[in-house]
């Protein structure tokens, strides 16, 4: 399986600090962002690794991770996002990279205590679709939110005002290769992003969407509160622990 860490985006949120930077190289406790879920990969026996980036900043990435030497890759992908047209846009961009197999996607400023290495050969099991990591939170109204009818996943809706579970979709997907059809075909979301909520609807709406409780603490890092949570966690318990 084949690894996607999407690190594209503005990361208006963090003004000022991501007018000089990238979101994603911001320091979380003792390491940039983007270590720990290049690192969560690594750990799920994922080391076919693909960066999107974007922005201003991106070739200070290079200069942070050149072939991934540090993490014992011989080899990264980059490649680039113009602009801030949402993860499933970003998604698009590694339809070359992905090749037909199935892929493990990660949002650039998601955190985990744990690992996902049976979720991921779990999913090499699955015959086709796509599979989500689900985690109770205190705040669903700030991510994508699971409708949970029995042990079926029916609808996800994106912020919503009034959450139908407590639970958060986490930034981690994994799909087969139909992903990049659904984004093709995708029209853009109110906000004029291509959502990534609509392509785990799209898997739901055709019987083919698994999903997983994530193991351990699991954080984003993209708000002031979030990136200080993200440090917090990471200095007292430790992240991507084997
Ligand atoms: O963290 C999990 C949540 O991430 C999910 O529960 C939501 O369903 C999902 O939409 C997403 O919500 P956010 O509001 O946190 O997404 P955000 O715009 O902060 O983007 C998260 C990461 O995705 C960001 O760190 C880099 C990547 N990204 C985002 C955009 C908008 C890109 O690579 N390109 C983009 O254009």
């Amino acid at each position: 399986m084949k690894g996607i860490i999407l690190a594209g985006g503005l990361g208006t949120r963090l003004h000022p600090l991501t007018k000089i930077t990238n979101k994603h190289l911001l320091p979380v406790f003792d390491k940039p962002m983007i270590y720990y879920p290049i690192q969560t990969l690594i750990n799920a026996g994922i080391d076919d690794i693909l960066i999107v980036t974007g922005g201003n900043h991106a070739g200070d990435f290079l200069k942070l991770l050149g072939n991934g030497k540090e993490f014992g890759l011989k080899h990264i992908n980059y490649t680039y996002q113009e602009g801030e047209g949402g993860i499933a846009e970003a998604l698009r961009l590694a339809e070359h990279f992905a090749d037909n197999k199935k892929i493990c996607v990660i949002l650039g400023d998601n955190i985990i205590e744990k690992n996902i290495r049976s979720q991921v050969n779990a999913f090499k099991n699955q015959k086709k679709g796509s599979m989500i990591l689900l985690k109770e939170v205190s705040d669903p109204s700030r991510f994508g939110v699971p409708e949970l009818v029995g042990d079926k996943v029916i609808n996800i809706e994106e912020k919503p005002k009034v959450p139908k579970s407590k639970f958060a979709v986490t930034g981690i997907y994994m799909y087969d290769n139909t992903v990049f059809d659904i984004i093709n075909e995708q029209k853009p979301s109110g906000r004029g992003e291509l959502e990534i909520t609509d392509v785990n609807n799209a898997y739901i709406k055709r019987g083919e969407m698994s999903w997983e409780i994530l193991d351990g603490w699991w954080t984003d890092a993209g708000t002031f509160e979030s990136l200080r949570r993200a440090t917090n966690l990471v200095a007292e318990t430790g992240a991507n622990k084997v």
